[in-house]
Order: C-alpha cells, then sequence, then structure tokens
C-alpha cells in the first residue's frame, strides 16, 4: 500500500479508467439538470440517469468522472462518525450498455490491488444472494477465496426512482482493534473494522415513479467509490477527517478558534462540522445555489448556520467562513477551476449569510439559554411550540437549531405546538394581505438626486442606490430572501405605473440575489421604485444588478394603452367633442375607459366606435412619439387630461390624423400592432360618466375563444351544431311557450275539480254559506280562478290559504254580494289570519290576499278563520 494525496489518488482513478476506453468527463454541476426527483446530486451516477434508461444518448459508452456529491439526510451524523458528510466525491465508471461484469470486476481488483497496491488479502466481496454470475467471476476470475465473498439480502442498491440494480461491495478489513470483536463481525456489521471502499451496480432495472421496477434495454455498469474513504486508507488515517482533502480545513478552523484538534470529543465535533460544511458551502453556491428558505436555498442556509453555530461552540465569535472558503479553494481549485473563478463571489455570499445570521444567532442563544433554565428549574424537559415559534418567526433563529440546542441538554420540542403556531401565522398572513394595498410607504431621502437617476427602458443593467423594507419608510443597506421590498436603481429599465397604466413586472439579479418585481411606482417627485419579493440570497445597496423586464406582458399592455388613446378619438368623433377621460385602466388583459357623457351609448354607436378604431389599426400608421414644450404641444391641439400636472417638457403621442395626446405610457409602434379592437361592455360608473371595457391582441383572441366555447357548449347542451343554436333555440322557446300554456289549462280544469269537491265541504253560519279549505296551486293567479269558482259556487264566503312552488304562503278571500251586506270584510278576514302564519296583507270587503311565512301554522290560521267569519256576520 502506498501513500497519495487526495488529489493524486483522484487522478489516478481517471486515467487508470481512461487507458481503459473511458472518456473522462468533468463533474457536472450540484444543480441537477431536467431531474424533478432531485434536489441535489447525491451519487456519481445522478447527472447521468438518461443515459442508463436509454432516453438519451451518452457522449460515449464509457464513461469516467469525480463528481461532487451532496447529501444532507443525516447531517446531524456529520462530525460524530469517521465517514459521514455533507459534501464528498464518488469516483465512478460507467458503462452504459457497453461492458458489464465479467470486465468491470477484474478492473476493479486491478486497480485497488495493483494500482493502489492495497492488500489483497484484507479486501472482503460481498454480492447479491442470487448473483451466481458475480460470484463466479469474483471466485474463479479473480480468485477470491470462498469465505471472503459474502451473500446479503441487502445488496441491491437504489435511491428514490431511476436506474438501480443488484451490486457487489469491496470492503476493507482495517483490523480486529478498530472492530467490535463479536465473533460474528464482518463487512456486513456497522462497527467500523470493515471500510466499504468500492460498489458495483449491475444497473438493470428502473424504477419507477409508482415504486415498480421495469427492466432496462441493456445493461450497465454503475461503479461508485468515495474518494476521501479510499484516502483515509492509503494515508493511514483513523477517519476521513484527518486525510488531506479535509484537515487543512479543521486546521484552519483551530487556528481561528484557538481549539487545538483532539483537545475533547465536543469540540472535535465542532471543528469536523465546520471542515465538512466549508465543503459544502463553496461547492454549492460555486455551483450557483443561493440561500432562501425554499429548496436547495435552505440547505445551503442550514448548512451554513450550522457551521456558524459550530464556530460559536468554539469560542469564535466573528466571521470566519470566508476563511475557510480561501482553505478550500487552495485545495480544491486546481481540479474544479469554478471555485477559483468564483471565490470573491462565494465569500460575498457567505458573508452577507453570515453576518446577519451571526447577529440572530447572538440574541437567539441567549434568548433561548433562559428558556432552558426556566424549564432546568420546573423541572420540565419540552419547550413549548409557541416559545420555539416566536424564537424562528420574530428573531430569524431556527427551528432545527433550536432542537439541536435543546438535544445537547437532554430536552425536546413541541413540534405540535409548534406547527399550530406557525399556521395561525400563516392565517394572520393570509388576511392582512388581503386587505393591504401593498404600497410601500416611502420617502426619498434628500441624499438621492432625481434628477440623476435614469429610465431607459432598452437597459438591462443598474446600481442598486436605494432600498426600502416595505413594511418601513426608513431606507435599509440589504434585504434577504422572503422580504418584501422596494429597490430604486441608477438606471432602470422598467416603466412604472402611471395615467392608468400599469408597472412593468420583471426579475432584477444581483450578484447574491434574486427579486421578482411584482409592481414598478413612482415616488412623488417622479423616482421609479421597484417593489416585489427577495426570492434567494440578499441585494445591497450598491450592488450591480442586471434585470429582465416581462416584455411579453409590456407588449399587451402597450397594445391597450394606444388603443385607449384610438378609442377616446373615436368616441369624441361619434358622440361629440364633450367626451372628456375621467379615468382609465390600462393593463395587460384587457383597457377599460371612463368618459363624461350623459346618455347611454347606444348599440349603434359602439358599432360604429368599433368600426372606426379597427379602421385606425388595419391602415396601420406608424405611432409617432416626440418631446416637446407644453405651450407647443397644446397648440398643436394635444389631449391632456383633465387635472393633471405636467412638466415643462412633455411627450405627444400621434396617431396621424387621428389622435394626438400628452402621455408618458407605452405604446405600439404601429396601430396593426394592436390586432384586433373589441367592445365587450358598455356602462355607466356614476352620474354623467360612461365607462367602455374593451380588449385587444391575444386579449381579444382569448375573448373570443371564450365566446366560441360558449356557443360550443349550448351546441352540445341543444344537441345541434354551433350554427344551428339559433334555429334550435328557436323550436325550443316555441314548444315551452306551448307547454306552458298547456300546463296552465290543465291547472284551471284541476281547480274546477278540486273546487267542487271542496264546496262539499262547505258550512253554513248564521244563513252564511262558508268554505275555509287549504289548497295546492302553483301560484296567486291559480289560487284566484278558484277562489272565483268557489265564491260563486257557494253564495258565500271562501277563504283558501296554499304554499306555492316557490314554497310562500298565500292566502284568500272572497265574499259574495250578500254575505258583505250580512257584515263580511274579506280584509279584515286575511289580515287576522295571515298574522297567524307570520304574514300580513288585507283589501277589500269582497276580495284580498295576503302573504304568509310559516308554513307549519298555515293549519292554525285557516282554523282561526271560521270564528273570525263567525264573529261578523251580523
Ligand atoms: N450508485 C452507487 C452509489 O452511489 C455506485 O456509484 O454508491
Amino acid at each position: 500500500m502506498k501513500y497519495m494525496s487526495g488529489n493524486e489518488l483522484r487522478e489516478r482513478f481517471l486515467k487508470f479508467f481512461e487507458e481503459r476506453g473511458h472518456m473522462r468527463l468533468p463533474s457536472a454541476s450540484l444543480i441537477p439538470q431536467d431531474d424533478p426527483t432531485l434536489l441535489l446530486i447525491g451519487a456519481g451516477m445522478a447527472p447521468f440517469k438518461p443515459f442508463f434508461t436509454g432516453k438519451m444518448k451518452p457522449p460515449s459508452p464509457r464513461v469516467t468522472t469525480c463528481q461532487k456529491c451532496v447529501r444532507t439526510g443525516d447531517i446531524e451524523n456529520v462530525g460524530r462518525t469517521a465517514r459521514h458528510h455533507t459534501y464528498f466525491e464518488m469516483l465512478g465508471d460507467f458503462s452504459f450498455g457497453d461492458y458489464f461484469k465479467k470486465e468491470i470486476i477484474p478492473w476493479s481488483w486491478e486497480f485497488l490491488t495493483k494500482e493502489l497496491e492495497l492488500p489483497g488479502d484484507k479486501l472482503y466481496i460481498t454480492i447479491h444472494t442470487s448473483d451466481d454470475e458475480a460470484y463466479q467471476i469474483w471466485h474463479d476470475v479473480v480468485g477470491i477465496p470462498d469465505e471472503r465473498i459474502i451473500r446479503l439480502e441487502d445488496n441491491f442498491w437504489e435511491i428514490g426512482s431511476g436506474p438501480c440494480g443488484p451490486c457487489s461491495e469491496i470492503h476493507i478489513d482495517l483490523g480486529p482493534e478498530r472492530g467490535c470483536g463479536k465473533p460474528d463481525c464482518g463487512p456486513d456489521c456497522d462497527c467500523g473494522r470493515f471500510l466499504e471502499l468500492w460498489n458495483l451496480v449491475f444497473t438493470q432495472f428502473n424504477q419507477n415513479e409508482d415504486g415498480t421496477y421495469t427492466p432496462l434495454e441493456h445493461k450497465n455498469i454503475d461503479t461508485g467509490a468515495g474518494l476521501e474513504r479510499i484516502a483515509s486508507v492509503l494515508q493511514g488515517k483513523p477517519s476521513n477527517f484527518e486525510t488531506d482533502l479535509i484537515f487543512p480545513i479543521i486546521e484552519y478552523a483551530c487556528k481561528e478558534s484557538g481549539v487545538a484538534y483532539n483537545a475533547s470529543p465536543k469540540s472535535d465535533v465542532s471543528l469536523k462540522v465546520i471542515a465538512d460544511h466549508a465543503r459544502s458551502l463553496t461547492f454549492m453556491i460555486g455551483d450557483g445555489i443561493l440561500p432562501s428558505n425554499l429548496g436547495r436555498g435552505y440547505i445551503l442556509r442550514r448548512v451554513l448556520r450550522r457551521a456558524v453555530r459550530h464556530g460559536r461552540l468554539l469560542g469564535i465569535d466573528h466571521e470566519f467562513l470566508g476563511g475557510a472558503v480561501d482553505v478550500v479553494v487552495s485545495m480544491y481549485g486546481d481540479h474544479y477551476p469554478e471555485i477559483r473563478e468564483k471565490q470573491d463571489y462565494i465569500k460575498k455570499v457567505i458573508h452577507m449569510e453570515e453576518s446577519s445570521f451571526l447577529k440572530t444567532l447572538k440574541s437567539g442563544c441567549d434568548m433561548l439559554d433562559v428558556e432552558i433554565t426556566k424549564l432546568q428549574e420546573a423541572g420540565k424537559t419540552e419547550l413549548d411550540g409557541d416559545v420555539a415559534f416566536k424564537l424562528s418567526d420574530t428573531f430569524g433563529f431556527p427551528k432545527e437549531l433550536t432542537a439541536e440546542i435543546l438535544e445537547e441538554h437532554g430536552m425536546t420540542l413541541d413540534e405540535k405546538g409548534f406547527a399550530e403556531a406557525l399556521e395561525v401565522q400563516r392565517k394572520m398572513a393570509r388576511d392582512a394581505r388581503d386587505d393591504k394595498t401593498g404600497r410601500p410607504v416611502l420617502y426619498n431621502d434628500r441624499d438621492l438626486n432625481a434628477a440623476e437617476l435614469k429610465v431607459d427602458e432598452a437597459a438591462h443593467a443598474g446600481k442598486v442606490m436605494k432600498i426600502y423594507p416595505v413594511a418601513d419608510a426608513q431606507p435599509v443597506d440589504a434585504v434577504s430572501d422572503g422580504q418584501d421590498a422596494a429597490v430604486i436603481l441608477d438606471v432602470t429599465g422598467f416603466h412604472a405605473e402611471g395615467g392608468g397604466q400599469l408597472g412593468d413586472i420583471g426579475v432584477i439579479k444581483a450578484p447574491a440575489g434574486l427579486m421578482r418585481v411584482t409592481k414598478t411606482k413612482k415616488l412623488p417627485d417622479g423616482v421609479t421604485y421597484m417593489a416585489g419579493t427577495v426570492e434567494e440570497g440578499t441585494i445591497a445597496v450598491g450592488d450591480a444588478v442586471t434585470y429582465k423586464v416581462d416584455t411579453v406582458r409590456r407588449s399587451d399592455i402597450a397594445r391597450n394603452h394606444t388603443a385607449t388613446h384610438l378609442l377616446q378619438a373615436a368616441l369624441r368623433s361619434v358622440l361629440g367633442s364633450h367626451v372628456n377621460q375621467a379615468g382609465s385602466y390600462v393593463g395587460p388583459d384587457r383597457l377599460h375607459f371612463d368618459f363624461s357623457h350623459f346618455s347611454q351609448v347606444t348599440p349603434e354607436e359602439l358599432a360604429k366606435v368599433e368600426k372606426m378604431v379597427n379602421e385606425q389599426i388595419l391602415a396601420a400608421k406608424t405611432v409617432t412619439f416626440e418631446e416637446v414644450p407644453i405651450e407647443e404641444a397644446k397648440k398643436r391641439g394635444a389631449m391632456a387630461l383633465f387635472g393633471e400636472k405636467y412638466g415643462a417638457v412633455v411627450r405627444v403621442v400621434t396617431v396621424p390624423d387621428f389622435s394626438m395626446e400628452l402621455c408618458g405610457g407605452v405604446h405600439v409602434s404601429n396601430t396593426a400592432q394592436i390586432g384586433l379592437f373589441k367592445i365587450v361592455s358598455e356602462s355607466s360608473t356614476g352620474a354623467g360618466v360612461r365607462r367602455i371595457e374593451a380588449v385587444t391582441g391575444f386579449g381579444a383572441l382569448q375573448y373570443v375563444e371564450g365566446l366560441e366555447k360558449t356557443i360550443g357548449n349550448v351546441a352540445a347542451k341543444l344537441h345541434c351544431r354551433n350554427t344551428d343554436v339559433e334555429e334550435r333555440l328557436d323550436v325550443l322557446l316555441a314548444e315551452t311557450k306551448d307547454a306552458c300554456q298547456k300546463v296552465k289549462a290543465l291547472e284551471s280544469k284541476m281547480a274546477a275539480a278540486a273546487a267542487s269537491s271542496a264546496a262539499d265541504r262547505m258550512k253554513e253560519i248564521k244563513g252564511v254559506n262558508t268554505l275555509v279549505q287549504k289548497v295546492s296551486v302553483s301560484d296567486v293567479n291559480a289560487l284566484r280562478t278558484m277562489g272565483d269558482q268557489l265564491r260563486d259556487k257557494t253564495g258565500g264566503v271562501v277563504v283558501l290559504a296554499s304554499v306555492f312552488e316557490n314554497g310562500k304562503i298565500g292566502i284568500l278571500a272572497m265574499a259574495h254580494k250578500d254575505a258583505v251586506a250580512k257584515g263580511i270584510h274579506c280584509g279584515k278576514i286575511v289580515k287576522e289570519v295571515a298574522a297567524i302564519c307570520g304574514g300580513g296583507g288585507g283589501g277589500r270587503p269582497d276580495m284580498a290576499q295576503a302573504g304568509g311565512k310559516d308554513a307549519e301554522k298555515v293549519d292554525e290560521a285557516l282554523q282561526a278563520a271560521w270564528g273570525v267569519v263567525e264573529g261578523q256576520i251580523k
């Protein structure tokens, strides 16, 4: 066995396989490409999944790499064991449908025993229980004795969905002094005596998203060998941390903290965590990941915060991670030039995050200490979820850290309470958002000279001059992800909201952060600001930024804006010069235009206006823009907004021979770009003000598609073609009318029948024939028809009540003139009767009707009617 540096080992491996026909490829980025199943690359084979499955053709059927990997699943173990890392390098050689077991097994053996001169008699082989082919090659071809080939059921390699298969591992026996001493200790024991160096995966299956397996078209090889592990063996070190691939970073951390290595197990954990995490941070940021609260960005943030906290545990109270990056670059910059090129950038990102977290950490740790003491005094071991949430939400102290610190004190965190507090806060945030205008209150400082700030729609870059957190008027130096902010640049390409037209949206990219702009507005002094949310990293004053405006949306807005000018001119021409703008909305989806006019715009007038605007569009006129003194503009007759303040020099927007307006907004350069102008509604917004809503371009297309869809749906319901809808509907309406008439006739027949049977139940009270009856009819007309018939039949007084089809109650009283002569007053009868079922009404002595509400009281009300009638008869 010969000593070998980590860099030499990496090179030897790649060269060995190059000599065997492999194409050497550089490590892929840690950010997976086109693979939504992974957040980070965590295995040498991960970037090659499509080559294994046959989805894509590889650049060569044989490839060798040393791949940067990050795994954070068991981050808590880092520093506590000899081998756990968040960052590690995996040496790999791959066959995509090319060679298979009989080539790779002897090559693996040759590399380890000849090239690296590892003692063959100390190497143990594991294979999958069923893999006789691998057994035969290891045993017969390589010559491994039977007792050093172990069959294991577990030897099947897979990592979520993707290519997988049975595997064969090579372990080295580090000697009985490193082991548990149990008689059955072997390569499948995790006591540390046997160290896995090499994994050969015979990639033959694909694990599908649903967990099932499909055989791959061809058989592949995926070899993975941990660089740090092999280095630890070659360098005779007890753990990966002592190898030259990591130890210089530990030495750096010792220097920064003044704590020696091996001073105590606890401080060694912290030193190892810092060394491990410094590598992850450097490579992750080098590959373009920025701290954030989501996905990869969150992993990065968590790793960085853990490193800072372990620094504090060692007594480091200043920023130190930038120095660790320098060490990592000095160790790895030759093989991974990207981190050398981006060294300053990586340090800048780290500085921003580290400095703000140090502040958080100090106050958070102090607060948590107080809470822990309180718990100890009370003899409790669980921290309230509410308290942990407050630490995280108000002070930015991460929950994972709280949990970790609690664990160090033998305590736990009330996870359920934490989740509940989080939900309450989310709800409050949602409610607050609903009624907030989202407009920041900004005061422009005197130190910002508005005249020196430029708006240039063609620009793509500028410098950050001011930053305001949205909830506060005081400027700040920097904002980080998750925060809402407004930013002022020296040169902006974003067009601000104004004159009814919405402002631009887009993205601002800073060296160490990204902000999504959702609004562009102007301050009272004319300075443009962009407001939105920082989604990744940090944006700071002084940053040189680039930006991208959503130009597709801006074109939609431009179409609607020029169309608004055309609409105003057409309205004045069709309706008269009293038409003046009273407000407008110009968005990407539609426009509306409010104007003074005293009656509804008739359909004919609307059609004329619409045609006139479309004529201007079809004439494909060039729109011109001129900056002229205001007096000159007025002299030319340009339309100005009533009540709007204009500067000394104004911009005149002209559509030749049709419209001329003072306007600072965005417009098309030729009217033909508007496409189609379509009015969708005309309405009133107040006394003397009308509103026309219209769409253009893609908005018009969408509108037409919507209409087409509606007609299509109606046609489908009518079982006819789109073109036959009208005819089919006419037939249907005629049929319905006919059916209604038939129902009416039927109802009156039924009423007559009901009347004749009801008449049989009539009683004579003091010489007046009286009928009180609950009936069932559809509406008040039917009730009256029935009342008429029954009054004639009885020749006395009739009181009827019915619950109608619509659920309402109708009460009716009708009396013959003879009954009226005897004292009957229908108005009074229904008034009393209706009151019982919660209603009211009245009427003449011979006829009255009323409503009621309470259907359950109808019987009781009618029962009372008998007495009311009796009481009236003289
Ligand atoms: N895919 C296997 C591993 O990651 C071998 O490369 O261990």
